[in-house]
């Protein structure tokens, strides 16, 4: 019986990472237009963040912002298909800290906090992003 926890596991967390069935959370953001707005704020603010900035200095800054708004897009349940690399390949070598990435997630609120979006709505938000961060630290 030591096969069951292990498939029940594969398949919860195979649930977590499914996109949710209903575009609230995406019409809550603003739908496209919010989206990108809160996506080039977060940009703005890594910019502007000495704790990070340097990793994002050599990459190709538009591809980057593109893939975010695509990938929020569907995390929030939105009309949209994510094009980019898995979160494992885009941050292997990179040896992103946890305080790297609680940097970045900063970076966003503030972006949503400028946007007015409504924090339950924010932590909807987090919540998705959270899921990968086994896959983006430390890789
Ligand atoms: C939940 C957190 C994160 C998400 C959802 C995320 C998402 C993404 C996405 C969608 C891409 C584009 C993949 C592609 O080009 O196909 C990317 C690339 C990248 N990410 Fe992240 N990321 C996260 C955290 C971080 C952190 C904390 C850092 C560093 C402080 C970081 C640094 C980078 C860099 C430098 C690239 C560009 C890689 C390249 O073009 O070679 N990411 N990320």
């Amino acid at each position: 019986m030591r096969v069951l926890p292990i498939a029940l596991a594969v398949l919860l967390s195979a649930c977590a990472q499914q996109p949710p069935k209903d575009d609230s959370l995406y019409r809550d953001l603003g739908a496209m237009p919010g989206i990108t707005r809160i996506v080039e704020g977060m940009l703005l603010n890594i910019a502007r963040d000495e704790r990070i900035v340097e990793r994002f200095r050599r990459i190709d800054i538009q591809r980057l912002r593109n893939k975010l708004i695509e990938q929020f897009c569907v995390e929030a349940g939105g009309p949209c298909t994510y094009t980019g690399d898995s979160m494992a390949e885009s941050h292997k070598g990179q040896n992103v800290s946890r305080s790297d990435f609680n940097a970045l997630v900063e970076d966003l609120i503030a972006s949503m906090d400028k946007e007015g979006i409504a924090v339950a709505v924010q932590n909807r938000l987090i919540a998705r992003l959270a899921v990968m961060r086994g896959e983006v630290i430390e890789q």
